[in-house]
């Protein structure tokens, strides 16, 4: 299974079956000790992760980061678009090649559709895409359905089966177009996928759930779209997609989940997810604070589950998962509380 992944770029979810989802998933449980602290590993040392995020980014880039320091690689940084020799017309390719012979492993957004995969096809070491543009984001579905397996296996349940609703903006929102497609792999699923209809699921992600035998109903109807559900998946209005603000504006705050919304539609422990971040300004507020006290919301533990599915995605791409725990070190730091 290593053979697979070692020196692989990770540009898209398609590139994944099955197996490979379950191998990345067990690769994470591993990691967990390690996350927490309660273990350290110095198995990528000397090691280099060129960050390359021309978007922005919390979750991603930090995450991406950590997790890389955590395997005890070093983490070189480059932040927006103006610092970079792009602005005086270097191109993607060009600056792929550059920078992959300063970096074992590269992670990368940016805010144009293929242009990671433009550059990985430059690079010489692997490249993992961190969202390009409203097309892909594969590490945030992996950790997305990764926290979906551990939140259905504390109710005794698998991913087999699951019923969820996607809602928000799923045209733009590349989350959801990777989650779509990683959940084809399954068997059984019944996706509700809820959105004004001009900010609809692209067709093509529609038939792909479809064809692989999936149930998908469209609706722009919150509340009776998450009656019956075990995930509810929310996402923002991806303001930055649109031709300007006041186009956004026309979609922001219409399909807003809160606590009297989910005590009165939802089953008793439905899941709420975000991939994050959440607009939680009072025109948009599509996940209101006051779900935050709901011992179901999950968003929180994504971003937690987030880092062990990306240090699972370096280990395997550099081909140390046998050595992780062969390079362990003692943690003279941390006195757990
Ligand atoms: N989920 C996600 O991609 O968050 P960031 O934009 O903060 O990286």
């Amino acid at each position: 299974m290593c053979v697979k992944f070692r020196g692989s770029h990770v540009l898209s979810v398609a590139q994944f079956e099955r197996g490979d989802i379950e191998a990345i998933f067990r690769i994470a449980d591993h990691m967990e000790p390690y996350a927490q602290r309660r273990r350290a590993t110095r198995v990528l040392e000397g090691a280099i992760l060129g960050s390359m995020f021309f978007e922005a980014s919390t979750r991603t880039r930090i995450s991406f980061g950590s997790a890389f320091n955590l395997l005890g690689g070093e983490v070189r940084e480059s932040v927006g678009m103006d610092s970079l020799s792009l602005v005086k017309g270097e191109s993607l390719r060009d600056t792929a090649r550059v920078l992959s012979g300063f970096s074992d492993v590269i992670c990368m957004r940016h805010p144009v559709a293929g242009s990671v995969a433009e550059f990985a096809s430059a690079s010489r070491v692997p490249v993992l895409n961190g969202g390009d543009g409203s097309n892909e984001h594969p590490s945030q579905a992996l950790l997305d359905l990764y926290t979906i397996e551990k939140e259905l296996a504390g109710r005794g349940r698998n991913i087999d089966g699951l019923r969820i609703a996607m809602i928000g903006d799923l045209r733009y929102g590349r989350t959801v177009h990777s989650l779509a497609r990683l959940l084809s792999l399954f068997e059984g699923i019944q996706v509700v996928l809820v959105s004004p209809p001009e900010l609809s699921m692209p067709a093509p992600l529609v038939e792909e759930l479809r064809a692989a035998g999936q149930r998908v109903v469209e609706s722009d109807n919150l509340e009776a779209s998450i009656t019956h559900v075990d995930i509810v998946y929310s996402t923002r209005i991806q303001e930055e997609r649109f031709p300007d603000r006041r186009q956004a504006d026309l979609y922001r705050g219409r399909l807003r989940l809160n606590q009297a919304i989910y005590t009165q539609y939802c089953e008793p422990n439905t899941v709420i997810m975000h991939p994050l971040p959440r607009d939680s300004r009072a025109e948009a507020n599509e996940l209101d604070i006051d779900l935050d006290q709901n011992p179901n919301l999950a968003i929180f533990r994504q971003t937690d589950n987030g880092l062990l599915v990306r240090m699972a995605l370096f280990a395997l791409v550099l081909d140390v998962v046998p050595l992780v725990d062969k390079y362990a070190c003692e943690v003279r730091w941390y006195t757990p509380g």
